[in-house]
């Protein structure tokens, strides 16, 4: 695969000259990456021990990032006003509302130290090209990017494995966001031309063929804005834990609620109806996946953009995570001669929803979804073309 860089590299490059090239260790810095992700079935999964199906995307998080002899940690982003230049001896236990999006590779670096005993000082520039706010996980891949950048600094030779759990750690003990572990392994572990089925109940996984040639990915944003995202999510990591308890209870143990069967969710008593609701997605979900692992080892991929729009489906009838742009902007999609499927991205509750197609479809796709979205909504969604992208890297 050809791979054109991105316009940000120049820039995080050029922008650390103007900074830092007189200051602290005054070298060049070095150049990392790490991609933004699509999951492409298994929505909602990770935080009940289900199977997701990710793919890195050719955009994400570019660092440019130096080693510095004092103790200081100096962040600054193309893309977001706030700069920080912090003493070790100021950095929180925990972070604070004061350090915004410095937050990811500040928790980064905590997590390092405590893993690796290298306290580094360094200074680094960072800029994505993954669109805003889409769902495609920009902050996993800045904590990724910044992760495998200390590890090559301090030449730790940590597996990327390892990277994704101490970016997945700085994420929930750090910043504070009870997330799963899908975004972090998706950054770190995604290889070239493959999609990545990860269990997330004892975290294995396997690198499945999804050639890089076979499909694009059309981002559809509704622009809708996504309302108590956060305390949505957090009523339906509630909501599952209600539904594990009341399974267990009835069934018996089992590690997480995402193995227990749909025989098993019909045969118990799960009240309230949403709760009931929320487990029949998950334990359904979890069979969508298993028929998208089997075609992609067969490499059929009409099966699995048919298991993305069931899941669409499940996620806003059950889930009710979706809402009716998501919804119209979907099935639109779906009309499009070459649209395998499409579903919402992320969490849902507005935003963007993502479409995977044969090749070549996105002006088509982009041309019938604005006409029925407008005479719907007069509102004009905005549309990315993705491709399947590279994994976590230094660049040389
Ligand atoms: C967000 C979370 C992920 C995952 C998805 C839903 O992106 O960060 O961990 O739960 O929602 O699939």
């Amino acid at each position: 695969m050809i791979v054109s860089p991105s316009p940000q590299l120049a820039r995080i490059r050029t922008r650390f000259r103007e900074e830092f090239a007189g200051e602290g260790s005054g070298g060049e810095p070095r150049l990392f990456f790490a991609p933004g992700r699509v999951n492409l079935v298994g929505a909602h999964l990770d935080y009940s021990g289900g199977d997701v199906l990710p793919m890195a995307v050719d955009r994400g998080v570019y660092a440019a990032v130096r080693a510095e002899n004092d103790d200081r940690i100096r962040l600054v982003s193309l893309d977001q006003e706030l700069e920080v230049d912090l003493p070790f001896t100021a950095v929180p236990e925990r972070a604070d509302a004061d350090l915004g999006w410095t937050a990811y590779p500040i928790g980064v670096w905590q997590q390092f130290v405590a893993r690796t005993g290298v306290r580094q000082g360094f200074t680094a520039v960072v800029g994505g090209d993954l669109p805003m706010a889409s769902g495609l996980s920009s902050s996993a891949a800045l904590e990724v990017a910044i992760a495998v950048a200390l590890d090559a600094l301090a030449e730790t030779q940590l597996d990327h494995e390892t990277l994704a759990r101490l970016a997945h750690a700085a994420e929930r003990e750090f910043v504070g966001v009870n997330c799963g572990i899908m975004d972090q392994f998706a950054s770190a572990l995604c290889r070239p031309g493959h999609a990545l089925w990860l269990r997330c109940a004892d975290q294995t996984y396997e690198h499945l063929p999804l050639s890089a040639d076979a499909c694009e990915v059309v981002v559809m944003d509704t622009r809708k804005p996504r309302q108590l995202a956060d305390s949505m999510f957090n009523q339906r990591v509630d909501e599952c834990a209600a539904a594990f308890a009341a399974l267990s209870a009835a069934v018996g143990e089992r590690a997480c609620l995402a193995h227990f069967t749909p025989a098993e969710l019909e045969a118990a008593v799960v009240e309230p109806r949403d709760v009931y609701l929320r487990a029949r997605h998950v334990v359904t979900e979890m069979g969508r996946i298993a028929r998208a692992v089997e075609a992609l080892r067969r490499g059929d991929i009409a099966v699995v953009g048919a298991m993305l729009t069931e899941s669409h489906r499940s996620t806003a009838t059950d889930y009710a995570v979706s809402c009716d742009e998501l919804d119209v902007v979907t099935a639109a999609a779906c009309e499009v001669r070459g649209v395998y499927g499409a579903r919402l991205t992320g969490a849902g509750f507005g935003g963007c929803a993502i479409a995977l197609a044969e090749p070549g479809t996105a002006d088509r796709l982009q041309a019938h979804v604005t006409e029925v979205f407008e005479r719907r909504f007069g509102v004009t969604p905005a549309f990315d073309l993705l491709r399947p992208g590279l994994g976590a890297r230094e660049i040389v």
